[in-house]
C-alpha cells in the first residue's frame, strides 16, 4: 500500500454508520470461527439489530456455504451494496471467485482486502461480524488496523493445544490493544457442545437457527447484542 493509496480514507468513510465491529477468531484452524460468526450475524438479524457479516477469510471463504447464499449478488451503486442474505447484509470474496480457489498471497490478499473494505457499501449497521482466517498472518494483523472499534470474539475448544495458541494470540491482541470482549469455548460442556446435527444444517439458515448449536451459542453470546 503506498502513501498515496486512497483507499484507507475511504474505508474509514464506509464504516462511519457502523455502530460495533465484532471480529470472530481463534487463530487455530478449524475450530468452528466460521460458523460461530455467520451463525452469531443471524441471531443479531433475529433479534432485530441490523447486521452485516464479512467473510474476510479470503483464501478459505466459508460464510457463503454456511448461509447458503445462492444466486444472491452485491449491486453496484458508486461501490457494491451487499446482498441481504436471510437479513444479513454479506460480504465475502465468494462473490467474485466463481467457485474457484483464490490463490493470493503476502501483499496480494492485503491488497485484496483492501480493496474489499474500500468498495463495500454497508451503510447503517448496529453490528458487523468479521470472519476472520485462521492464523494471524500479514492480512489479518492489516485488516484490523481498519477497525479501530473492532472487539475481538475469541473461538477456542477444550483442546490444550487450542487453548496454548488461544493464549498467545490473546498475548498479540493485548499488545495492538484489541479488546477481547468474549470467548465460546466450542464443542465443549462448558460452553457451546458438539452437536451432530449442526453440518446437516449447514446452508440453510432457518434451520441452523433451531440446532442445539445456535440456541446455545444465543446464550454465550447474549450479552454481545447490547453491551
Ligand atoms: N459445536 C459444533 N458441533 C458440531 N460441529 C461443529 C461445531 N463447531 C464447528 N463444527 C463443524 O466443524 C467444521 C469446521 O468449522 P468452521 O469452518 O466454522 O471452522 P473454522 O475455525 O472457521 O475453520 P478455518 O480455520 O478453516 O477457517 C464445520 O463442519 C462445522 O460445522
Ligand atoms: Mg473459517
Amino acid at each position: 500500500m503506498s502513501a498515496l493509496d486512497p483507499r484507507p480514507s475511504v474505508i474509514a468513510d464506509r464504516l462511519k454508520k457502523v455502530k460495533k465491529i465484532t471480529a470472530v477468531t481463534g487463530w487455530k484452524g478449524g475450530i468452528g470461527k466460521s460458523v460461530t460468526a455467520a451463525t452469531l450475524a443471524l441471531l443479531l438479524t433475529e433479534k432485530g439489530h441490523k447486521t452485516g457479516l464479512l467473510d474476510l477469510d479470503l483464501t478459505g471463504a466459508s460464510c457463503h456455504f454456511i448461509l447458503g447464499s445462492g444466486k444472491a449478488f452485491p449491486r453496484e451503486d458508486m461501490g457494491l451494496v451487499p446482498p441481504f442474505v436471510h437479513g444479513v447484509k454479506f460480504m465475502s470474496i465468494s462473490f467474485f471467485s466463481k467457485g474457484q480457489g483464490v490463490p493470493l498471497r503476502g501483499a496480494n490478499v492485503t491488497d485484496a482486502i483492501i480493496e474489499m473494505l474500500a468498495v463495500t457499501l454497508w451503510g447503517e449497521l448496529d453490528h458487523l461480524v468479521i470472519d476472520m482466517p485462521p492464523g494471524i498472518g500479514d492480512a489479518a494483523l492489516d485488516a484490523l488496523k481498519f477497525f479501530p472499534k473492532a472487539r475481538i470474539l475469541a473461538v477456542t475448544t477444550p483442546s490444550p493445544v487450542a487453548r496454548d495458541v488461544l493464549r498467545r494470540s490473546l498475548d498479540v491482541y493485548k499488545a495492538m490493544r484489541v479488546p477481547v470482549a468474549g470467548l465460546v469455548e466450542n464443542m465443549s460442556p462448558k460452553g457451546v457442545p458438539y452437536d451432530p446435527r449442526l453440518d446437516a444444517a449447514l446452508g440453510d439458515p432457518e434451520k441452523l437457527l433451531k440446532t442445539a448449536f445456535a440456541r446455545r451459542l444465543e446464550k454465550v453470546t447474549r450479552r454481545f447484542a447490547g453491551g
